[in-house]
């Protein structure tokens, strides 16, 4: 994670939008669950309720029905204990009830929350995924949630139970004796500054522990994302380094947190021992006086004791509180990011697109800063026409063609299809009739079949065949150990580069969109195989309009028109064969490929 990055995270936490915009989230979670929340706030109440009431029963049962136990009158005991008994049992009950109520509807709320970050950050545009790295994304999903899990399935319950228990447990004693809650108030005083140091301190190690363990998967996710390019540049040593850097940074600033917890929860222990020392010596001279009952005495140490427990708990729950807002303020932060491609409000139809593409006065820049990549310039592809782009690398061919299938919009003019602004096109019917081929021909999970049968899924077993026939990939899949059930990660599943192209070839195949664009997407195949594509290529380019991008002159030349890009536009236009008479760029490409081939 760059500084910068880390910047915009610590940002947030500090930004007073970003609790608006947690609370929104919360609410928003919350919504289709109040009625079940409002029960589990009644259940926390009366689970309270019962738990103060013990100690008042005993000072009763000491006070009033001991002595008339004594007198031979044996109701009052009975009863007292009865209601001791029955009360226990009651918190139990709640105690119960709450635990589960809690951890279902917590978990409930959480799957939701999953499914919104995921649904979401998949839709997000690829402009996104480049300055938002692959390990934040992880990180959201997992330790984000993870603390969220905490404060949803237990933090909240226990912060306000503890909260409600000091509250009754401070009402008790001042209904019991108003000079010992005096007491114990003053005693209050020193606890004071000291939860306050404690927040803050643990606050901020915290804040320290979220960023050095976002740091660990960052450092994790792109040691192994680039395992390649780390084994063969041997950076294991270095990158060892950096990550054992990290981690011992995390280890420090747990420490520290933990030594934190260390200070105050002992801390407070004394204060509360000294309350119950002090009541208990006030109480005993009381007591002695005649002025206070033996019962009230213990009830009130009793009170005082657990008075002080829930501090300790406050104090825990406090900073899981902490980060669960932060973990909110971050996944609430992402949600809210807008899609940078957005969707039309009100998309034109375009179910079968003809296939013909315009740009008018288009110019593109990847950020409102970056130089411009496209200088404003004119183009029409009519329907059907094959379209070679070549240009040194870096010229912006890739751009082009992405602009083609809407990765990202144009910073100026337009560009349509069939006439329409692809800004007004749906995703669904944009993507149904321009398919992007790529360098990488990523493969899902699942069979050999079942990756080709991504381009079109209600397609049939036949349909899968005949596109690998047609794209000339039958052969290698025939050979696989279970031919179009391979599955691609097994063993043996396993499929070069190559393959991988003439796959993601038949998957093209089978959408059979009105544009197809292929982006270095023969750069794998050999020159036999892409012999045996080109074949399929001049079948399947036949009637729909196509981008090629390829650095073999070979797949260019089947092309129906060049196009040169270079110098943020277009340079050279026309046929193959006019380029060549023209004398220029493409001319000069072309010669040097003549004489490698007779060198060859
Ligand atoms: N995601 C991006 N963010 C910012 N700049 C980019 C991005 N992708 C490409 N560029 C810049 O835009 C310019 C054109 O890149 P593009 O990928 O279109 O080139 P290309 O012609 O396809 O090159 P190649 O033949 O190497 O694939 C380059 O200068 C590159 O630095
Ligand atoms: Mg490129």
């Amino acid at each position: 994670m760059s500084v910068q990055e880390d910047a915009f995270d610590t940002q947030t936490v500090d930004n007073r939008a970003a609790r608006k915009r947690s609370l929104r989230l919360l609410k928003s979670l919350a919504r289709p669950l109040r009625w079940q929340l409002v029960g589990l706030a009644f259940m926390v109440i009366a689970s309270q309720l019962t738990l103060a009431a013990g100690p008042w029963l005993i000072a009763e049962g000491i006070d009033t029905a001991l002595p008339a136990l004594l007198e031979g009158r044996e109701a009052p005991a009975i009863w007292v204990s009865a209601g001791y008994l029955l009360i226990t049992c009651l918190a139990t009950f709640f105690t119960y009830t709450l635990v589960r109520t809690s951890t279902v509807l917590g978990q409930q709320m959480l799957l939701e929350l999953r499914r919104r970050v995921f649904r979401h950050t998949q839709r997000l545009s690829l402009e996104f995924h480049e300055h938002y790295t692959s390990g934040r994304v992880i990180s959201r999903q997992t330790s984000d949630m993870e603390t969220l899990r905490e404060l949803l399935e237990f933090g909240l319950r226990a912060f306000a139970g503890s909260v409600l228990a000091m509250v009754f447990t401070a009402a008790s004693i001042l209904l019991l004796d108003l000079p010992t809650g005096l007491l114990m108030l003053a005693m209050l005083l020193p606890a004071l500054p000291l939860t306050i140091w404690f927040q803050r301190a643990s606050r901020e190690g915290f804040r320290n522990m979220r960023t050095y363990s976002a740091r660990l998967i960052v450092s994790f996710v792109e040691t192994f994302g680039g395992l390649r390019a780390v084994q063969v540049f041997r950076k294991e040593k270095q990158n060892l380094e950096d990550y054992s850097q990290v981690a011992s940074d995390y280890r420090d600033a747990t420490l520290r947190t933990i030594m934190v917890f260390g200070i105050y929860q002992p801390l407070l222990r004394l204060i509360g021992a000294a309350t119950i020392a002090a009541i208990l010596l006030l109480g005993g001279y009381r007591v002695l006086h005649g002025n206070m009952e033996v019962g009230v005495l213990l009830a009130l140490v009793l009170y005082a004791r657990r008075f002080f427990q829930p501090i300790d708990e406050i104090a825990n729950v406090y900073n899981s509180l902490q980060s669960a807002v932060a973990a909110l303020e971050k996944i609430s932060g992402l949600l809210e990011q807008e899609p940078t491609v957005k969707e039309p409000e009100a998309p034109a139809e375009l179910t079968h697109a003809r296939g013909d593409i315009r740009f008018e006065d288009v110019s593109f820049r990847y950020a409102p800063d970056a130089p411009l990549v496209l200088k404003p310039f004119d183009l029409h592809i009519p329907a059907g026409q094959t379209v070679a782009l070549v240009g040194q690398t870096g010229a912006g061919k890739s751009t082009l063609a992405k602009l083609v299938s809407r990765f990202y919009d144009v910073s100026g003019g337009s560009l349509k299809l069939d006439g329409i602004d692809v800004r007004d096109i749906s995703a669904e019917d944009l993507h149904r009739n321009v398919v992007m081929v790529t360098q990488e021909a990523y493969l899902f999970s699942g069979t050999v079949g079942e990756n080709i049968a991504l381009g079109r899924p209600d397609a049939s077993l036949e349909d899968i065949r005949l596109a690998a026939r047609a794209i000339g990939a039958q052969r290698f899949i025939e050979d696989l150990p279970d031919g179009y059930d391979t599955d691609v990660n097994k063993r043996g599943g396993r499929v070069s580069a190559g393959q991988r192209q003439l796959i993601s070839f038949a998957r093209a195949f089978l959408a059979n969109p009105a544009v197809l664009i292929l982006d270095e997407a023969t750069s794998s195949l050999d020159i036999p195989s892409e012999r045996l594509v080109q074949e399929g290529l001049t079948k399947l380019l036949g009637n729909r309009t196509a981008l090629i991008i390829a650095h073999r002159l070979s797949t260019v030349m089947i092309a129906d028109r060049v196009l040169v890009v270079g110098g943020g536009g277009i340079l050279e236009d026309g046929s193959p064969q006019e380029l060549i008479a023209r004398g220029g760029q493409f001319a000069a490409l072309y010669q040097a490929w003549q004489d490698s081939l007779k060198e060859g």
